[in-house]
């Protein structure tokens, strides 16, 4: 028996592949597979974790209340890029390292993102229920070309969704002051004011991590400098969504559409559930990164960062960089 344990709580098949058990299996570490995901109630996260040497993490809130009891755990390796549900400080304090797979899914989640897109401007979900009612109608669309994209935020996601939208030949704009201006121009993309990104997009794409800052970024006030007849793209977070101020975008005619991968509550419930059913939304399950080569990848990145944290190396992406120090790793 190994001196670690690890569990994993994602999908441990993918496209007839198990990944991360594979990786776990080869360093020698034992590990057990419990699906955890949003549903996942915090007592059982609690449960699950005790003599755990390390988890490859889906949705889980991983914060005092659920990891107050681990005795053994080295290491969260999020399944994903955002962690926004882990309490960063907390894990540094108890010497956890937390990782993530950034750049490994911007591919699928820059797809869904024009799927959403085109699905709102050419009326693919509308179309697809007026035709199996026996309709053969849809209203007029348009074409991509002849679009203006605004991208708040501009990470790898961002860079591959602008990557799409020059393809589509789509004038891009981009707010996010973390990225310097040179480098959007180069990517041939216009750096913009928040109040210019508002006023000139035909669609807003959101595409930034959420966090205590900018939760409900996109409130009454934003819904409401955005283009008539506009749309909104969230394949991030729903807290970034003030719900009930877009259902009043919507059914006012302020906004055209909303395509959302993700609601403030998931599967949605009370104001989410009411904001998917309207007709000017397509919806999608939190499927970003639900394809098999970036499903595939992610589960690798995740399960190498755990192997190098239970072997005492410091993995390529951690999150809490301060607890290296702490653990006297050096920083690669
Ligand atoms: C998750 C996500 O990866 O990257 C993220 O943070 O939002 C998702 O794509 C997914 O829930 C699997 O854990």
């Amino acid at each position: 028996m190994s001196e670690h344990r690890c569990i994993i709580t994602v999908g441990l098949e993918i496209g007839g592949r198990t990944p991360a058990a594979d990786i776990l299996d080869d360093a020698g570490f034992d590990w057990t597979h419990s699906y955890g995901g949003p549903h996942w109630e915090d007592d059982a996260t609690r449960v699950a974790l005790r003599g755990v040497s390390a988890i490859l993490a889906g949705s889980e809130h991983f914060d005092a209340t659920t990891l107050e009891g681990t005795d053994a755990l080295q290491a969260i390796a999020r399944n994903g890029v955002g962690y926004d549900k882990i309490d960063l400080d907390y894990c540094t304090n108890r010497g956890i390292v937390v990782t993530y797979t950034p750049g490994v899914m911007a591919d699928a989640v820059a797809d869904l993102t024009f799927a959403l897109l085109l699905a709102m401007v050419r009326h693919v979900a509308t179309g697809d229920r007026a035709v199996k009612a026996g309709d053969y109608n849809v209203p007029i669309g348009e074409d991509l070309p002849s679009m203006t994209l605004g991208l708040l935020g501009c990470g790898r996601i961002g860079a591959e969704t602008v990557r799409r939208a020059k393809g589509f030949r789509m004038r891009v704009l981009v707010h996010d002051p973390f990225v310097d201006a040179d480098s959007l121009q180069q990517m041939g993309v216009e750096p913009v004011d928040r109040a210019t990104l508002l006023a000139e997009a035909d669609a807003i794409s959101l595409h930034v991590p959420l966090s205590a800052d900018n939760a409900n970024v996109v409130d009454a006030e934003f819904l409401g400098s955005m283009k008539r007849g506009s749309y909104l793209i969230n394949t991030a977070r729903g807290g970034l969504v003030d719900e009930t101020a877009l259902i009043n975008a919507l059914q006012s005619g302020q906004l055209a559409g909303a395509g959302l991968d993700c609601q403030a509550s998931e599967p949605p419930v009370g104001v989410s559930a009411q904001l998917v059913g309207l007709d000017s939304v397509v919806a999608t399950p939190h499927s970003g990164s639900l394809t098999i080569t970036a499903r595939i990848r992610m589960a690798q990145m995740a399960a190498r960062s755990i192997v190098d944290v239970l072997q005492g190396r410091v993995p390529e992406q951690v999150v809490n960089r301060e607890v290296l120090e702490k653990l006297g790793l050096k920083p690669s």
